[in-house]
């Protein structure tokens, strides 16, 4: 039997209501409302930016898939998907909700998009290569409506200014390292390998 070509597309089409559906039996209220209001601020980002707006959706919506992961369950899975283990990690697991959320991504979620699984895997810490569509990622998960802290307000202004990309990422970043600063946590490099590439890249 042959299979049309409409067919095939639609087979291949990622059912996103699917996988709405399926994250809100598994998360709290709390986080599945973040995950909308994440999905949104995609959208839009991704529309001003001229981000593909279908691979923001679906990168957004699974962005936090891992979150509710225990510390020692994420240590696993991480060690289990080669997904190397530093020092800050070991003692932040939670960090780790963005790179192994990559790998349920996948293997729960039957993503194979590696672009999507690529800014899923850098929302939260960035890295030294980040596409526009990780850009969209970290920047959404940043200024969502439900959020409503100073810099969330801040971010929200300088990108209705007409902010670059780059600019709205870096001050984001600056943002997440005066946090971690002012609460004497650690630092993952990282975020900071990332600040720097994006800085280095204006110089
Ligand atoms: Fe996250
Ligand atoms: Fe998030």
């Amino acid at each position: 039997m042959r299979i049309k070509k409409e067919q095939l597309q639609l087979v291949m089409t990622v059912d996103i209501e699917w996988i709405k559906n399926k994250l809100k039996r598994q998360m709290k209220e709390k986080r599945f409302k973040h995950t909308l209001g994440v999905v949104d601020a995609a959208v839009d980002l991704a529309k001003r930016f001229g981000v593909d707006v279908e691979k923001a959706k679906l990168a957004a919506v699974l962005h936090d898939c891992a979150k509710e992961y225990s510390g020692e369950k994420l240590l696993t899975l991480a060690r289990e998907n080669g997904i190397e283990i530093d020092a800050v990690y070991e003692r932040l697991p939670h960090m780790l909700h963005a790179p192994v959320g990559a790998v349920v991504a996948e293997k729960e979620y039957g993503i194979k998009d590696i672009e999507v699984l690529q800014a899923i895997a850098a929302h939260t810490l960035g890295s030294e290569n980040m596409s526009e569509l990780d850009k969209v990622i970290m920047l959404a998960d940043a200024i969502e409506i439900g959020r409503k802290n100073k810099s969330a307000v801040e971010l929200r202004n300088i990108i209705e200014k007409g902010a670059s990309l780059d600019e709205a990422v870096i001050c984001c970043i600056d943002f997440k390292i005066k946090f971690v600063l002012e609460s004497k946590q650690l630092i993952h490099p990282q975020a900071v390998n990332a600040r720097n590439a994006l800085l280095i890249k204006k110089l």
